[in-house]
């Protein structure tokens, strides 16, 4: 009956099992998986655009190519996870249409331009640095095929955090002039990279539900904490000042204190007003229309081969 499937799920929920495909599920938590994991995998295509624009002009061979393995992986992720939202029942034909009539978000970072080469670091170590954070724990979501997909997209989001780093670390031991270019990129990604975590918990009307279902583990506020805490001390290795003046240790609370986000900012973004809303939608549904011929040459061949098979 309709309660023995309802106490089979809530019951899995409380001993922290998976809920797999072909398991019962409420109609709210299938959607709610269906809005976080689809704009999760619009997020990680988008953001293929913004590092994808520093390709043909990387300082060096090396890092040419270690940013073109980076924005693939991207494209890698978003594969993963659009075949995980598959599993519940949206196609991924839908999402994309979604994706490009706005009616599914992708993060708010990726509205913002990269300006000089510096950009590049500064995303890969704060803007996968905050993406770790967020996406651990997501290992670890109730369900199963969700949390499979971020055990390998978490470990290469370690590589590219990493080689975000190296690059900042590489020009903050340059010119002076090497040194600006870093530390303004910082000034711009700073803010922008904190709002990824989303709402404060008093206003993040999905909260309540996912953290009740095990979808999220941490609050909002509680992993934004936790990525200042882990990255005012490699800005101290980078020699980098976070733009923020109100950034400080706090003894009693044994966490870094920082000043307010402007919300309204957040907001605007949401609503499609960033910096780079427009250019990016349209550089995706461009994308999309220029594909339209491999997408027929795939469907066609896969309809011979079954033909084919049917012989
Ligand atoms: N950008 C855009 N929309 C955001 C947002 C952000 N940074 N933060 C929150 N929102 C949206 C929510 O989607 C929700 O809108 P909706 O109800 O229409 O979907 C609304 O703001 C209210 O927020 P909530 O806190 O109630 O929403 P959630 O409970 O879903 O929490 C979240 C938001 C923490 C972002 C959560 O969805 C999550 O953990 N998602 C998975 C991670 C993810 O999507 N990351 C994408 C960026 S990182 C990345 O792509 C990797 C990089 O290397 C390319």
């Amino acid at each position: 009956t309709a309660g023995d499937q309802q106490s089979d799920f809530d019951a899995t929920i409380a001993a922290d099992g998976r809920i797999e495909p072909r398991d019962w599920m409420p109609d709210r938590y299938r959607a709610t998986l269906i809005r976080q994991i689809a704009q999760h995998a619009h997020s990680e295509i988008i953001g293929m655009q913004p590092e994808g624009n520093w390709l043909t002009r990387a300082p060096s061979l090396e890092r040419k190519s270690i940013l073109l393995a980076k924005v693939q992986d991207e494209a890698g992720h978003g594969l993963y996870l659009y075949a995980a939202a598959e599993t519940l029942g949206m196609s991924r034909d839908e999402m994309l249409d979604l994706l490009h009539s706005g009616g599914q978000k992708y993060s708010s970072i990726f509205n913002y331009p990269t300006l000089t080469w510096a950009d590049n670091g500064a995303i890969g170590w704060l803007v996968d640095g905050a993406a770790i954070v967020n996406q651990v724990p997501l290992c670890r979501a109730s369900y199963g095929p969700y949390a499979r997909a971020m055990i390998r997209i978490c470990k290469e989001e370690s590589f590219h955090q990493r080689q975000g780093f190296s690059i900042l670390l590489a020009l903050a031991r340059g010119t002076d002039e090497q040194k600006a270019m870093a530390q303004d990129a910082v000034n711009r990604w700073w803010w922008p990279s904190l709002m990824m975590f989303g709402p404060p918990d008093g206003e993040s009307p999905n909260s309540a539900d996912s953290m009740a279902w095990g979808i999220k583990r941490f609050s909002n506020d509680e992993l934004r904490q936790r990525f200042v805490d882990m990255t005012v001390p490699q800005a101290e290795i980078l020699g980098i000042t976070l733009p923020d003046p109100e950034l400080r240790w706090d003894e009693e609370s044994g966490h870094y204190a920082f000043g307010a986000l402007d919300w309204s900012e957040f907001k605007r973004v949401l609503r499609g007003d960033g910096p780079n809303n427009a250019e990016r939608v349209r550089r995706r549904k461009a994308a999309h229309d220029d594909g339209a011929w491999v997408r027929e040459a795939a469907t066609a061949y896969a309809a011979k081969q079954a033909a084919r098979m049917e012989q």
